[in-house]
């Protein structure tokens, strides 16, 4: 499974590009206006450091409009990824950055049938919010769970990342279901190297070598 970190802070994708798992970005306008920079900065920063798919969202609610602002965003490198949320207007716009070329990822998606008309207009990736969902009582995995079994069905190449993830729970029902990708704020990702166990573990182990004769 791919992991991908959702931010557009510099620090953070450095940080988990540098422990050597990161397979790209996904950032949204609320994370970049996170970072006090304009997006023309943050995206240069970003795309100068990382090598794998990086999601930036348009703005532009008309199709006309996605497609302009998706042709400008595409422009700025080839890893681009054009991040365009599931609407009439954003699929018609995905049909036709699909015949460019232009890849795609059809965002705030919180329901299978979403994600199978993402699928039908040629998006490259469709992103369910999993948090979201949980956070007003629903069981947000099982719309993963039902959008893979569709694009099974149907032969779809559209890869799947679970977003809004929460907590490494989340992850692991990704992997099990068997979702191509998941993004994670920082936190959750360093989370997933973490047990007590192996605190302990290295802890006993470091106190044990002191005891080992130096000659
Ligand atoms: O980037 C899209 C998605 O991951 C947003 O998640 O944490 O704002 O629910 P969140």
């Amino acid at each position: 499974m791919k992991l991908f970190v959702d931010t557009a802070l510099i620090e953070e994708i450095t940080e988990v590009n540098r422990w050597g798992i990161l397979d790209g970005v996904t950032t949204n306008p609320t994370h970049v206006s996170k970072t006090g920079k304009s997006a023309q900065k943050v995206y240069e920063e970003i795309l100068r450091t990382v090598k794998g798919p990086v999601s930036l969202e348009t703005i532009a609610e008309d199709a006309e409009g996605i497609v302009r602002e998706a042709r400008e965003l595409a422009a700025k490198a080839d890893n681009v990824v054009v991040k365009v949320p599931i609407t009439c207007d954003g699929l018609t716009a995905v049909k036709q950055l699909n015949s460019e070329g232009i890849k795609t990822n059809v965002t705030v998606v919180f329901s299978p049938l979403q994600a199978l008309l993402a699928a039908k207009c040629g998006a490259t990736y469709v992103s369910p919010f999993i948090g979201r969902l949980d956070a007003i009582g629903h069981t947000g995995m099982e719309i993963v769970q039902q959008i893979k079994a569709i694009y099974d069905n149907y032969d779809y190449s559209t890869e799947i990342i679970v977003a809004s993830i929460r907590h490494p729970l989340h992850v692991l029902e990704a992997a099990l279901i068997g979702a191509d990708i998941c993004t994670m704020g920082f936190a959750t990702m360093k989370q997933l190297y973490d047990h007590p166990l192996t605190d302990l573990g290295i802890e006993r182990f470091l106190n044990d070598w002191k005891k080992v004769p130096k000659e």
